[in-house]
């Protein structure tokens, strides 16, 4: 692309991307252009189905560099499940409002034989992150992490020298994407950014989408189960596997929920954590199913409620005894009754 087909940026954000790009040479010569002329790039990397979760990227972007691309790809290659990846939502014309609401200045959006010309044949060149990516997400699902590392890559490539911005909701792929530009060099500073999550604690996510009404009101045990986990730690109880037990606990209460895993790690390289000193990073991850649809979600049991409300129903939790042979007391007090004319809604 020559240097007169590259939009002029406007001098204040304008609530509307100043270009969408399909072609990704159009794209790359855009921002070369952009940091020719001594400006900054954000770069915030999404599937679309744009959410206020995103959307927090993309402002945070915003603040922080001149000019902010995002792109939207649903990225065949980290979907193990064709059914997954045909239900993925698409909204493509939505999206671009809402990249531009946020503060976007370009939006990339390229079919798949772009990205990938020999596409459905196996795409020749992958990226494998081992280790941090085979645990968790990765075992559940198979290549996923290789799919996404290989599209990241790609993407940081044709971008180039940028900040790119990661939401810590999908805690294992900024660690991966964090090793993986890393690793191999990118000029890419990865900036992990808070979960955004709903009124009643669920976080944000393009999938939530696909739950029925009562799915979406079950799927709130997901944070109150990570709640419950991190006030286990709190309150001195040092064993990962009664705070792994706990959560699973409080998934168990809700019958539309099937756990997938609940465990604690280390927040940095995501083992297992063996015991819960409050020197070290941990992370409590969770993963589970809501009638099709797989959710996941995380904590660091060191920062607080979250954004996740109090629970309804009270979960008690026996401090850590003095004598750590002794068994810890984990029980359920009683549901509180509701009030006659909420017991309808009640699961
Ligand atoms: P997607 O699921 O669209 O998410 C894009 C980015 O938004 C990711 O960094 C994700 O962690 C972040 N995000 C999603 N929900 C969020 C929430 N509730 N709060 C804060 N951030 C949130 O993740 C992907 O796409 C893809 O794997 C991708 C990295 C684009 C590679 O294809």
């Amino acid at each position: 692309m020559t240097a007169a087909t590259v939009p002029d940026l406007p001098d204040e954000p304008t609530g509307r991307p100043a270009a969408v790009f399909t072609l990704l040479s159009e794209y790359a010569s855009a921002l070369d252009n952009v940091r020719a002329g001594g400006r900054t790039v954000g770069f915030v990397p999404t599937m679309g189905a744009l959410h206020a979760g995103h959307q927090a990227l993309v402002a945070r972007a915003a603040s922080e560099c001149d000019v902010v691309a995002v792109s939207i790809f649903v990225n065949p290659l980290q979907f193990g499940d064709p059914d997954d990846l045909e239900r993925y939502p698409r909204y493509p014309d939505a999206d671009v409002m809402a990249a531009g609401d946020a503060g976007a200045t370009f939006v990339l959006m390229p079919e798949v034989a772009e990205m990938y010309p020999a596409f459905p044949a196996p795409v020749p060149t992958a990226v494998t992150v081992s280790g941090l990516a085979d645990r968790w997400e990765g075992a559940a699902r198979p290549g996923h992490f290789s799919g996404v590392a290989t599209v990241v890559a790609k993407l940081f490539a044709i971008t180039g020298r940028c900040r790119a911005y990661f939401g810590e909701k999908d805690y294992q792929q900024l660690a991966v994407v964090r090793r993986m530009a890393n690793d191999l060099s990118f000029p890419v500073e990865v900036v992990g950014c808070p979960t955004v999550r709903d009124d009643d604690g669920l976080a944000l996510s393009s999938r939530n989408v696909r739950l029925s009404p009562d799915e979406r009101r079950a799927a709130a045990v997901i944070p109150q189960a990570l709640a419950a986990g991190a006030r286990a730690i709190t309150e001195g109880e040092y064993r990962p596997s009664m705070v792994e037990a706990l959560m699973s606990q409080v998934i168990a209460e809700e019958p539309a929920v099937e756990l997938d895993y609940a465990v604690v790690v280390d927040g940095n390289d995501l083992t297992p954590a063996i015991a819960l000193r409050p020197d070290r990073p941990l992370r409590l991850l969770l993963a589970a199913r809501v009638g099709g649809v797989r959710l996941i979600d995380n904590l660091d049991p060191a920062a607080g409620s979250n954004g996740i409300p109090a629970p309804q129903r009270s979960v008690s939790y026996a401090a850590t005894p003095i004598n750590p042979t002794q068994p810890v007391m984990v029980h359920r007090s009683r549901p509180v009754p509701a009030p006659a004319a909420d017991q309808k809604k009640e699961k």
